[in-house]
């Protein structure tokens, strides 16, 4: 393994999985289960083990998005994973395209599409939730995806370059679907994430004013099935509603 290189640490205690997301390096990590020397890790592979200095053992994994998903830094609802799949599935996101997202939020669905596209420019309006997303990309070890601070509403007309999918998870996307023709690449695709009835009516009545075709909206419902010696059924604790997503081509 290389220093700065990032890795998972996972062991079992009590029946249950405990993980830790470390870097490479000359230094030492604390844990409930004591010291690990993280220089250690310099002689490791994926899939060898590392003991703390109490005896408990770890193996070392390569950390994958749904890891940072589970350890990033949150400021506010994230998209979910059912919801990010669907959008990374009927944009056909790939590693030629640029996107533009807005808010960023926490950075997650940003983070998805930076592990995926070869850009991401994200535009947060709160600082502070900026600084913790981008911290939350820099500890997913994304160099393409760019986190500025600003109202999407204001910047979106001088941007100046092209994208092949906007994702847009404001309030106020409706006010920014009118300047969103004016920066798709021919034939890529916009996205919208909204929560209420309401707010989906009147994106898509912005998207129908400017034209642009395709224009569908699905909601993802996941139902896990759960299995106990009592019998196998769909588990009675489930996600509920998260959001409307309405894609469409410019
Ligand atoms: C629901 S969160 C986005 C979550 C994000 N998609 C994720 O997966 O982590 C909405 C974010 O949009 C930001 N926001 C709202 N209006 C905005 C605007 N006009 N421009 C930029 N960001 C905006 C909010 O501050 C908030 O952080």
């Amino acid at each position: 393994m290389k220093a700065g290189e990032l890795v998972m640490l996972k062991t079992s205690h009590r029946g249950k999985v405990r993980e830790f997301i470390v870097t490479v390096r000359e230094d030492e990590f604390h844990t409930d289960f004591g010291k690990v020397d993280l220089a250690l890790l310099l002689e490791k592979d994926f899939g060898d083990h590392i003991t703390a200095h109490k005896g408990q053992e770890f193996i070392i994994q390569r950390p994958r998005m749904p890891d940072f998903f589970n350890h990033a830094k949150r400021t506010g609802a994230p998209m979910m994973p059912k919801d990010i799949g669907l959008i990374i599935a009927y944009t056909g996101l790939n590693k030629n395209d640029s996107v533009l997202d807005a808010g960023t939020g926490s950075g997650i669905l940003a983070m998805y599409l930076g592990s995926i596209a070869k850009r991401v420019l994200s535009y947060e309006v709160r600082e502070n939730f900026a600084d913790v997303a981008r911290k939350n990309v820099m500890n997913a070890g994304l160099d393409n995806v760019e986190i500025r601070c600003g109202d999407i509403v204001q910047e979106i007309s001088s941007l100046g370059e092209s994208f092949d999918v906007v994702t847009l998870d404001t309030q106020d996307s409706k006010d920014v679907v009118p300047h969103v023709s004016g920066i798709l690449n021919p034939g890529g695709f916009m996205v919208t994430y909204s929560p209420f009835f309401e707010q989906t009516k009147e994106i898509r009545d912005a998207m129908a004013e400017a034209n642009f075709y395709d224009v569908r909206t699905i909601e993802c419902t996941e139902r896990e099935i759960s299995f106990s010696e009592r019998g196998t059924r769909p588990s009675t604790t489930r996600v509920g509603h998260t959001g409307f997503i309405t894609i469409a081509r410019a």
